[in-house]
C-alpha cells in the first residue's frame, strides 16, 4: 500500500496548527495594540520548520551572532536577519521561540516545540535547493507560424487499445501514474518483473493489484506483434494488471508516437490523475522522494512538465541517422530547450491539453524534444527543472541514490536489484550506477 503523504501531512498540519495558534495570538496582540515587536531567538541551527501561513515575522536581534533565515517555497532565502518578512509560505531553518516584547506591558513568550523526528524524516533533506527552477528558452525565438495548433487534423493518433489493463485506473483513479514504455521481448519481460519487485514494489498490493494513490502501467505498440507475443502480454496483463497496448507499430523511430499514444490513453482512461510520470525501463526511481519533490511545485502553475533540462541551451536537430528529423515535420535547426527523456512528470491538465493538440500537430521524432520542448511551447506549458532527475552524462553512485540525492537515475541493468537490496539494508555502495 502506498500511503506516504500521510505522516508528513499530519506532522505538517500539527506544526501549522501550532504556528497558526501562535500567530493568531500575535495578530490579536498586534491589532489590539497597534504596534509591537516580538523576538525570534534561534539558539542552534539545523531543523527545518515549515510554516504555512500569511505570517509576518518581525525580528529584533538580541545577540550579535543570532540569525534567522527564511526561505521561500522555491528555496530562495527571502529574508536573513529580516526585520519584517511577509510571504505566503515560509520556511525557517530553525527551532525557534517567539516572544513578544517591546512597547507593551502584556509580555508573553510563545514557544513552539518542533519534534526532532519531523526534521530528520524530511525525505528532501539531501535534495539540492531550490526545489525547482523554470526553464526559459535562450536565444530561441518561438515562431508562432509553426508553434501553434493547426486548423486541420494532420496526425493520426492510435485510438484503439487491444490490451488496456482494467485495474490501473478503475474503479478509482490514482493521483499519480507512472507510465513506462516497454517492448515485447523476453528480456524486457524479466526487467518488468524486476521493476515490480524493486523500486515499484510499494505500488503493488499482495496479489499484484494496484489500489493505492500511485500506480504504474507498461506501454507497448501492438500492431505487427505476432499472436504468441500478444498472448504473452495478455497473460502478463491478467496477472499484474499493468499492461496497455496501443494500435501502432512499435519501433525506435516511433517513440514520439508511442508517447503520444500513452498521453492519449491516460487522458482518456485516467482523466483525473494529478500527474503522469514517464520513466524509461533503464531508469531507477526513488518513489517516495520523487512524490515529495513534486509536492514542492507551486500550485500556481497547473500546466507543467518537470524533469532535468537539456544541458545545451539550443539543442541541435539531427537530420540523418536513427534520430533523423525530416524538415517537413520540423523546419528549424535547433530545438527549444527540452527535458531529458529518462524521467519526466506531466501534470494532469497538461496531459489533457496535449491529447487535445496531438491530432492537429505534426508528430516530430525525438520523443523528449517533441513532448517537453515543442509541444510545451505550442501550449505554453511551464517547464520546471531540477537536477535530481536522471541525467545520463553525470556519474551517479548507488550511495547517492540511497541517500536521497537523486529522484531518478539511469542505471546498468545489473544494478536494479543491487540498488534495491542496498536501499533495504542501508549499505552505501560507491559503485557507479
Ligand atoms: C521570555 O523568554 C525570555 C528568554 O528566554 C525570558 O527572559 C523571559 O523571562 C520570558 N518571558 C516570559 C513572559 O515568560
Ligand atoms: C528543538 O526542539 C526539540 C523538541 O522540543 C528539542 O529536543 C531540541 O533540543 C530543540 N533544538 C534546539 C536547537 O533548541
Ligand atoms: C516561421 O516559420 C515558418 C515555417 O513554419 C517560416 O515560413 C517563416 O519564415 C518563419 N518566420 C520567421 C520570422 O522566421
Ligand atoms: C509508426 O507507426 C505507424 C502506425 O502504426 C506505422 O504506420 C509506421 O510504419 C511506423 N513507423 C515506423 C518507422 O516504424
Ligand atoms: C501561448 O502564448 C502565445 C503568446 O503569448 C499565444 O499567442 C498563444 O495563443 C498561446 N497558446 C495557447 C495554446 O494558449
Ligand atoms: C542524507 O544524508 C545523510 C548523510 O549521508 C544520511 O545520513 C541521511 O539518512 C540522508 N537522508 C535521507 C532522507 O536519506
Ligand atoms: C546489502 O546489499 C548490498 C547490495 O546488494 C550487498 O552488497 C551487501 O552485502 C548487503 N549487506 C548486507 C549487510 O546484507
Amino acid at each position: 500500500m502506498y500511503r506516504l503523504p500521510r505522516p508528513k501531512l499530519v506532522a505538517e498540519f500539527a506544526i501549522f496548527f501550532l504556528f497558526a495558534t501562535a500567530l493568531i495570538q500575535i495578530a490579536l496582540y498586534l491589532t489590539t495594540c497597534g504596534y509591537s515587536v516580538y523576538q525570534i531567538s534561534a539558539p542552534k541551527p539545523s531543523l527545518m520548520v515549515e510554516i504555512s501561513d500569511n505570517a509576518k515575522l518581525y525580528e529584533t536581534r538580541t545577540a550579535v551572532d543570532e540569525k534567522i533565515e527564511v526561505n521561500s517555497l522555491s528555496g530562495d532565502v527571502v529574508a536573513a536577519d529580516a526585520h519584517e518578512t511577509s510571504t505566503t509560505q515560509l520556511k525557517a531553518k530553525r527551532n525557534y521561540t517567539l516572544s513578544s516584547s517591546g512597547l507593551h506591558e502584556r509580555k508573553r513568550n510563545l514557544s513552539i516545540n518542533i519534534d526532532q523526528t519531523i526534521a530528520n524524516n524530511d525525505p528532501l533533506q539531501n535534495i539540492s535547493k531550490p526545489y525547482f527552477s523554470i526553464i526559459k528558452d535562450v536565444k530561441f525565438e518561438i515562431n508562432r507560424t509553426y508553434f501553434r495548433p493547426r486548423p486541420k487534423r494532420m496526425s493520426s493518433i492510435p485510438s484503439s487499445f487491444p490490451i488496456s489493463s482494467g485495474t490501473v485506473c478503475r474503479p478509482d483513479s490514482p493521483d499519480i501514474l507512472f507510465v513506462i514504455p516497454s517492448v515485447a521481448t523476453s528480456q524486457a519481460a524479466i526487467e518488468r518483473l524486476e521493476i515490480r519487485k524493486t523500486w515499484a514494489s510499494g505500488l503493488y498490493g499482495p496479489t499484484w493489484r494496484q489500489t493505492s494513490s500511485a500506480r504504474l502501467a507498461f506501454f507497448f505498440g501492438s500492431s505487427g506483434l505476432n499472436a504468441k507475443k500478444m498472448l504473452v502480454l495478455r497473460e502478463e496483463s491478467l496477472r499484474y494488471g499493468d499492461i496497455v497496448t496501443g494500435d501502432f507499430h512499435d519501433s525506435y523511430q516511433n517513440l514520439s508516437l508511442k508517447m503520444v499514444t500513452i498521453v492519449t490513453w491516460v487522458a482518456r482512461h485516467c482523466p483525473s490523475v494529478k500527474a503522469a510520470i514517464k520513466i524509461d525501463m533503464d531508469t531507477y526511481v526513488n518513489v517516495k522522494l520523487l512524490l515529495s519533490l513534486i509536492d514542492q511545485l507551486p500550485k500556481t502553475h497547473s500546466n507543467y512538465v518537470f524533469g532535468h533540462m537539456h544541458a545545451w541551451q539550443n539543442p541541435s536537430v539531427v537530420r540523418s541517422g536513427g534520430w533523423a528529423v525530416p524538415e517537413s515535420l520540423y523546419p528549424f535547426n535547433k530545438f527549444p530547450r527540452y527535458i531529458y527523456g529518462h524521467s519526466y512528470v506531466i501534470s494532469g491538465p497538461a496531459i489533457k491539453a496535449m491529447s487535445d493538440l496531438f491530432p492537429s500537430f505534426p508528430i516530430v521524432p525525438n520523443e523528449d524534444a517533441f513532448i517537453t520542448g515543442i509541444v510545451t511551447n505550442v501550449l505554453n506549458i511551464t517547464r520546471f527543472h531540477h537536477d535530481s532527475f536522471a541525467y545520463l552524462l553525470e556519474k551517479r553512485t548507488l550511495c547517492d541514490m540511497i541517500r536521497g540525492v537523486h529522484v531518478t537515475a539511469v542505471m546498468k541493468k545489473e544494478n536494479r536489484i543491487k540498488l534495491w537490496d542496498a536501499f533495504n539494508n542501508g549499505t552505501c555502495l560507491k559503485d557507479i550506477l
